[in-house]
């Protein structure tokens, strides 16, 4: 059977595109084809080089006013679209090709500390000032609202007194590191 095709979106450092990346280089169900951004200066750019994956710069104008985000997602017949770090509202022409094959992860349990505005380090910085007892990652789908799609996923982690918003963000990459993979496989393994 051949192997579903993955497109990897990220804004950032790219850690968690690379370790998703990893994960299905001998992956019998899937393997990631097209790692996306709208970051020509972005960590992520030098990572796909590193792993020898396509990667596509796209800006704003491209991205919501014409069909060549999407173009470049068929050209490569993706299946499934992974946000990982990725920072834009997703726009409907991708939502209506992709209906529940867009997965993205927030670094904190949602509903709280979603939204417009809270991604990365304004997360945990959140979490910290609030004293939080426990923060986490939940895994969902992609909708026309920022992080309000259906969660397939959450893991918890403790916020310890005296935790500040590196420590607590380190803590959440390694839960993010451990459970995002096998959560996509699962996603794919259900088509
Ligand atoms: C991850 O912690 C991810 O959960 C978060 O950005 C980080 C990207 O790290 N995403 C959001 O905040 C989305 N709202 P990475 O670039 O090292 O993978």
């Amino acid at each position: 059977m051949k192997k579903k095709h993955i497109a990897i979106f990220a804004s950032g450092s790219g850690s968690n595109a690379e370790n998703i990346s990893r994960f299905f280089a001998n992956h019998p169900l899937a393997e990631v084809c097209l790692i996306l951004t709208n970051k020509p200066d972005a960590a992520v750019v030098q990572r796909a080089q590193n792993l020898g994956i396509p990667c596509r710069i796209f800006n704003r104008e491209e991205f919501y006013n014409s069909g060549a985000v999407l173009d470049d997602l068929k050209r490569f017949e993706v299946d499934f679209i992974v946000l990982a770090g990725f920072l834009w509202l997703i726009p409907s022409n991708l939502l209506v090709a992709y209906p529940k094959r867009i997965i993205n992860i927030h670094p904190a349990l949602l509903p709280k500390y979603g939204g417009k505005g809270m991604y990365g380090a304004r997360v945990h910085q959140s979490v910290v000032e609030n004293k939080e007892k426990e923060s986490g990652i939940t895994i969902h789908f992609v909708n026309e609202e920022y992080d309000a799609g259906d969660i397939i996923f959450q893991a918890r982690c403790s916020v310890e007194a005296g935790d500040d918003a590196d420590c607590l963000a380190q803590k959440v990459h390694e839960l993010e590191y451990r459970h995002f993979p096998e959560v996509i496989a699962s996603v794919v393994a259900k088509e």
